[in-house]
């Protein structure tokens, strides 16, 4: 009699068939299944052995090895100075609680134990996995690939989409055709990057699946066909030879793979959203109202001046901004981006008296303080590189490869994080910080003689968990030139995501767009800049500036000081419109959608009431605006809109007439059923 394991949520269903002495084969992943349904015979009883096949046929597994008569990409790649470098589980045992299971797999061959854990979350829909390698042998075993988890695609998946991008461009949409050859794609970069987003989605059947990689460093994922039509997916850590060795009894935990399946992108982003949600630690235990930032990056750079600072503050605290960040330039001899990384205490000149009477002045008006840092960082010309040159990252006898002119702490040495440590723990000790904004302004290149990348991710994650531990009542924003470390690993430690450099709106918009399909808005950093935009030249109204914005974790960086009297008195009923809105945004749902001639509409809430936000980036080429259809209500229900009420079936079927807009204008429209 076969046997199965099957877990549910609301709208996924996955079912393993277990067979005695193998790891657990993959029956189905995908939408949900009726109750009760399960496969009637086990899999190797519906297929014949095809010709010029091994005799005993070897279906897609849940940790497919290698050099057993697995032909496809096996889930492990490793030897024991190359011997034991083929991998079967001759043992399995799967234990099952609510909602999850534990997948225990040995191969009494290679003495290689690996554990799987398998949760799918009833409430987020979202299938997280985690895999746990041990070496058991008496030798140590070199690990060059472990899957974090495989996942079945169905054999009608044609296309993957996924983002690439660069520093000041986040986000920029690809799709790929999947065929009979791997599609695969490696991140090198040492941290997430800008460049190759660790998710992906598919669709195949009327459904889309999703996949992400809770990680902060290197990372790999790759669809590969098999031999019965379907695809097999996997995500993990892209490891540098020699990388991961471990000794007898050793183990490897990859990071979580999240995995969901829903009708189509936007609820797949709802799942990814919840799912995310569910992994923030907030201060106190629930996420406050965000609050409205002023950060003097782009109005001020380099150039502090105590004074200006706190007239700064009060024209800020004037406007209702409710959190002033001091962005960089604030610390020993930091004039611009050459010197001083690493030299974490407050530029003399600059603040003679230290950073206290800012940070009071700024306290005193009611607003939080927060600080920018850079903490895995070194520029060859500071106190720091000066002292303690060893502690930079980099390959004996070669040059040191510099990138904005600064180098890369080694987070593998414990005195490196505790002088990281002494050094923030002694602002926060002395000064009413509330928040960090963490900054990581380069690539890894050189991680040391023994590749170190992945220890380098867990080196800043312990350093920020010894840093939340000891004082939990600041939040960290998650910064690397902008979008270069945006994932769901560091979403453990931090709260917000500077989204990307580039503040252009009409960038923005696409860059949040592809944002969102994996993360809440209330994680968004999303500010108003200075027209013309520092990162593109383009110039913009406010009301279009302040309205991309407004959705996420919303912000203003710019001199407000310099604003004409209807800029600030825009701006002004802005920052109170996005209080009124913000726990409506910042708690619901997201949907994205286009309505024809480049009309493109967000909502936000839940769909009995809707913050509906429509943007014009051309102009119209129609004579009429286009009509917005609202396929996310609900056809029973009546709307009430703008003064009008409407039938819900009328406003999905037809659409909602809106007025026409210019270039880079937007709307805002409430939708509320009656
Ligand atoms: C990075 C960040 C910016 C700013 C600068 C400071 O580029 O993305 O927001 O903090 O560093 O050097």
């Amino acid at each position: 009699m076969t046997e199965y394991l099957r877990l549910d949520s609301a709208e996924c269903t996955l079912i393993l068939e277990l067979p005695q002495g193998e790891a657990p084969l993959w029956r189905y992943w995908g939408l949900r299944l009726p109750d009760g349904v399960l496969p009637p015979q086990s899999l190797r009883e519906t297929r014949p052995t095809p010709s010029f096949s091994p005799d005993f046929d070897q279906p897609l597994s849940v940790f497919p090895g290698c050099g057993a008569g697995w032909f496809g990409e096996s889930a492990l790649l490793a030897h024991r100075d190359v011997r034991d470098w083929s991998f079967q589980a001759t043992q399995c045992r799967v234990e099952q609680a609510d909602g999850s299971a534990t997948v225990t797999v040995f191969d009494e061959v290679s003495q290689i134990e690996v554990i799987i854990g398998l949760t799918l979350n009833a409430v987020s829909n979202v299938l997280a996995i985690e895999t746990k390698l041990t070496n058991q042998g008496n030798a140590p075993l070199n690990v060059k690939w472990l899957a974090a988890g495989v996942l079945p695609l169905p054999p009608e998946a044609a296309q993957v989409h996924s983002y690439c991008g660069r520093h000041n461009g986040e986000f920029v949409p690809v799709t790929y055709q999947l065929s009979r050859s791997t599609w695969r794609r490696e991140n090198r970069r040492g941290l997430t990057s800008h460049d190759r987003f660790p998710g992906a989605l598919v669709e195949a059947n009327g459904a889309t699946y999703g996949a992400q990689l809770a990680w902060s460093g290197n990372h790999a994922q790759s669809i590969e066909w098999i031999d019965d039509g379907r695809f097999q997916w996997q995500f993990g850590e892209w490891l540098a030879p020699g990388e991961v060795r471990l000794a007898p009894g050793e183990c490897l935990t990859t990071p979580e793979l999240l995995a969901t399946c829903a009708h189509d992108a936007d609820r797949v982003a709802q799942n990814f959203h919840a799912a995310i949600r569910q992994r923030l630690t907030w201060p106190g235990g629930a996420m406050k109202p965000r609050p409205v930032h002023i950060n003097t990056w782009e109005g001020f750079y380099f150039e502090h001046d105590e004074d200006a600072l706190k007239d700064l503050a009060d024209h800020a605290a004037a406007l209702g901004i409710e959190r002033f960040v001091l962005d960089d330039g604030w610390f020993h001899c930091r004039d611009d981006d050459s010197s001083s990384l690493g030299d974490w205490w407050p530029d003399a000149r600059k603040y003679p008296n230290g950073l206290k009477p800012l940070t009071d002045h700024v306290t005193g008006l009611g607003m939080e303080f927060g600080l920018w840092i850079e903490p895995e960082m070194v520029n060859p010309d500071s106190e720091l590189y000066r002292a303690h040159p060893e502690w930079a990252l980099g390959v004996s006898g070669r040059a040191a490869v510099t990138a904005r002119n600064q180098l890369v702490l080694d987070m593998r040495r414990a005195e490196v994080r505790s002088y990281l440590f002494d050094c923030v723990a002694a602002l926060l000790r002395e000064l009413p910080i509330s928040y960090l904004k963490w900054d990581h302004n380069r690539d890894l290149i050189a991680a040391g003689d023994r590749a170190g990348y992945r220890d380098q991710v867990l080196g800043s994650y312990a350093l920020m968990e010894q840093l939340r531990a000891e004082f939990p009542d600041v939040e960290i924003e998650a910064c690397a030139g902008g979008g270069g470390r945006i994932d769901a690993g560091i979403v453990r430690h931090t709260h917000r995501f500077w989204t990307s450099d580039n503040i252009d709106a009409v960038s923005r918009l696409s860059i949040q767009r592809g944002f969102l399909q994996y993360f809440p808005p209330e994680l968004m950093g999303a500010h108003v800049g200075a027209s013309p935009a520092h990162a593109t030249g383009r110039q913009q109204s406010m009301d279009f500036r302040a309205g991309v914005a407004l959705p996420g974790h919303f912000g203003v960086e710019l001199d407000v000081r310099t604003l004409g009297e209807s800029d600030r008195a825009q701006l002004q009923h802005w920052i109170s419109l996005y209080k009124t809105h913000r726990d409506r945004l910042h708690s619901g749902k997201v949907w994205r959608g286009e309505a024809g001639d480049g009309l493109y509409w967000q909502a936000y809430g839940e769909a009995d009431n809707l913050l509906l936000l429509v943007y014009r980036i051309e102009p119209q080429s129609w004579r009429h605006a286009p009509l917005l259809k609202l396929p996310i209500l609900d056809a029973k229900q009546r709307y009430h809109i703008d003064g009008t009420d409407y039938d819900g079936a009328w406003l999905i079927s037809t659409g909602l007439p809106t007025k026409p807009l210019k270039a880079e204008q937007f709307l805002l429209i409430e939708v509320k059923a009656i």
